[in-house]
């Protein structure tokens, strides 16, 4: 069952298509991450989902609910943490007060409060923090408090934007394993808005690359990476100047992608077994000086950049 379907989903602001009818499922369990650059959409896709914006055209079932007719019910199943989640807090307020505070406007059972408070603040490891004020809690302990408040009561489907976006490379990684622990504990549903391809990578198991409004493709992230061509990438690192390395490859009739990534050529090539010694043998014809020639399976990298900017640096 997909706990996420949107069907032509469409937002317009004046003159700014920021969605563009965009249609994705995200099917109950998985782990899935919307990603593009800034400016794509994403967060635009995250507020049309959890009803704090309307759509233009289209619509979306999130939770078994449609967004346009049933919103009360989408807010009272789905969870949110917005971008800059951890703004959204009290700071003067202790974490478990922010806690109380929300759970009474989500209108949990006031005698069910205590125990999800302390059963939340137990699994993100805050428990020990509860009566610090959340102002007062690191960065990365304000944005698991943002977390409690997005689920606490419960819901099948939680939308995080952006969760790692101000977090260091640490408290980032802590994060990402509270999110698979919450799906796998809970069940939930995750729908994850990202422009960081290595936490895509990571914890999602779909994925769906948006750029202008527009998915410009969507599947399971092992599919999607090597779903251009072999999956296989030829790095050539050389000395000096890359730019008559790029030359050659561009020339060649059996290379199908080439950019540069600092010093180092990035190629696709038709018929690896046969050509990649050719391309070899056309670079040292050139004059191009290599120091390194690796093969490597595509990365989720790879291939957004491939559709995101053409191939092209
Ligand atoms: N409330 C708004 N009014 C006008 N334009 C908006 C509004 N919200 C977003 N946009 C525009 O819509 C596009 C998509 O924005 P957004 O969904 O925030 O992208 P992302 O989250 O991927 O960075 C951008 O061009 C942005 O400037
Ligand atoms: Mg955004």
């Amino acid at each position: 069952m997909d706990r996420v379907k949107t069907e032509g989903l469409t937002k317009i602001f004046g003159d700014i298509i920021a969605v563009n009818k965009i249609d994705l499922a995200v099917p109950e369990g998985s782990v899935f991450g919307l990603l593009g650059p800034n400016g794509a959409g994403k967060s635009t896709t995250v507020r049309l989902l959890c009803t704090l914006l309307r759509p233009t055209e289209g619509t979306a079932i999130v939770s078994g609910h449609d967004i346009r007719d049933e919103p009360l019910a989408v807010r009272q199943t789905t969870g949110l943490l917005p971008e800059e989640g951890s703004h959204t807090l009290y700071p003067r307020m202790s974490a478990y007060r922010n806690l109380e505070y929300f759970a009474k406007l989500y209108g949990i059972p006031d005698k069910d409060i205590p125990g999800r408070i302390e059963e939340l603040l137990r699994f993100m490891g805050l428990w020990e923090r509860r009566d610090d004020p959340a102002g007062e809690l690191s960065t990365g302990n304000r944005q698991r408090l943002a977390l409690c408040r997005a689920i606490l009561h419960s819901p099948t489907v939680a939308l995080l934007d952006e969760p790692t976006a101000s977090l260091d490379p640490i408290a980032a990684k802590r994060v990402r394993e509270l999110i698979l622990s919450l799906a796998r504990e809970y069940g939930i549903t995750f729908f994850i808005n990202s422009h960081n391809l290595a936490e895509v990578q990571r914890i999602c198991d779909r994925v769906a690359i948006i750029d202008h409004g527009k998915i410009l493709l969507a599947g399971e992230t092992e599919e999607i990476r090597s779903q251009l061509g072999t999956g296989r990438v030829f790095r050539v690192r050389v000395v000096g100047d890359p730019s008559a390395a790029l030359s050659v490859a561009e020339s060649a009739e059996f290379v199908e992608e080439a950019r540069l990534d600092d010093n180092t050529l990035v190629v696709k090539v038709r018929d690896p077994e046969a050509n990649n010694s050719r391309l070899m043998m056309m670079l040292i014809e050139r004059g191009v000086r290599i120091l390194e020639f690796a093969q490597e399976e595509m990365s989720l990298e790879d291939v957004y950049l491939a559709v995101v900017d053409g191939g092209e640096d």
